[in-house]
């Protein structure tokens, strides 16, 4: 085999272009089939509780799907176990659904609207939801440690520990409760960077790094991927704050302007519309630049991370 540059770098040329649209399609069937056989939870005939149907009612029929992609991408990207990867990726759905029905629910943002349905309290109740997320998160790890061989004790470990920081204390949760004990405050710069890579970010992160994780990534690579996470979670957060106020509910799927209404501090109110487009695209290019030393180190399958960084900040929903 001929592996001077010149031969290789012909090869990459050649390589079929990358079609971003096929590979999404492909990438959220297989999602969506594993979501609806895994959150299988069928109610029981014999009891009057339908917690099953309200787990399946906040995780199927919706929802971008962006931290499934993002799992399965930096798992293509590094050539790993595709079986480990799409648990890892359904894994952080399931915790992201649970986080939706808190966050939905009267004691945080009391939201009646999600992915274009009646919330999962006003639909089942808020008992219900509150368990519904309980179990959702519950699944979510039981989903990581399969007890057929498809996924190695060590990384099911791994995977474990890295979804469990990213929704505890030093994560998803720990930023929500800044968000609740910061309504109507003015956050400085520093303090909204730390809420919103807490909340949102550190599963978005997490997304990027279990992929990484499921194919062995070499220590400058997990660097590059961790850095890329970092920019696109907060990237991700601040153009929700922009799209709070710029865009309308029926395309937004869940109510718009509440940041406003509910005197949150956001990127937007810190500074001001055009700065934070502005600074989620600077966040675009960090991200997008990260990706230059896994081509350094022969890792060439990173076009679906490229044009996912590309999606999540130039969405509009
Ligand atoms: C919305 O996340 C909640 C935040 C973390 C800001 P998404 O915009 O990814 O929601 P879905 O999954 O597409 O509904
Ligand atoms: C929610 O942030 C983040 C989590 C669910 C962890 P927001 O409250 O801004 O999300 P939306 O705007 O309701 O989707
Ligand atoms: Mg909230
Ligand atoms: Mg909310
Ligand atoms: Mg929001």
């Amino acid at each position: 085999m001929d592996l001077t540059p010149s031969r290789m770098c012909s090869k990459i040329q050649d390589s079929p272009v990358f079609d971003f649209s096929d590979w999404c399609a492909s990438q959220l069937s297989t999602v969506e089939n594993a979501l609806d056989d895994w959150v299988a939870c069928p109610t029981d005939t014999k009891t009057p509780s339908d917690l099953g149907a309200a787990m399946r009612y906040a995780v199927l029929g919706g929802g971008k799907r962006l931290r499934p992609l993002l799992t399965m991408a930096a798992c293509n990207a590094v050539a790993g176990n595709q079986m480990a990867a799409l648990r890892a990726a359904c894994a952080v759905e399931l915790i992201h659904a649970y986080s939706l029905v808190h966050d939905d629910m009267p004691c945080m943002d009391n939201d009646s609207i999600r992915r274009g349905k009646p919330t999962v309290h006003v639909r089942y109740g808020e008992a219900q939801a509150l368990l519904a997320g309980d179990a959702l998160q519950a699944l979510a790890f039981e989903l990581l440690t399969p007890d057929d061989d498809t996924v190695d004790c060590e990384t099911q470990s791994v995977l474990c520990r890295t979804l469990a920081q990213a929704a505890g204390c030093a994560g998803m949760a720990g930023g929500q409760a800044i968000d609740l004990a910061s309504v109507g405050l003015a956050l400085t710069s520093e303090q909204l960077h730390q809420m919103h890579s807490l909340k949102t970010g550190a599963l978005l992160q997490a997304s990027v790094k279990m992929g990484a994780y499921c194919g062995q990534a070499s220590s400058p690579v997990s660097q590059a991927l961790h850095e890329y996470g970092s920019a696109i979670g907060l990237a991700f957060q601040v153009i929700d704050d922009v799209l709070d106020v710029t865009a309308d509910s029926i395309i937004l799927g869940k109510t718009a302007g509440k940041d406003a209404a509910h005197d949150k501090p956001t990127f937007v109110t810190l500074m001001g519309l055009n700065a934070a487009n502005a600074y989620a695209q600077q966040l675009l290019a960090n991200a997008q630049s990260s990706l230059n030393v896994l081509h350094e180190h022969g890792l060439h399958n990173t076009h679906a991370l490229h044009a996912l960084a590309n999606m999540l900040v130039n969405r509009h929903h």
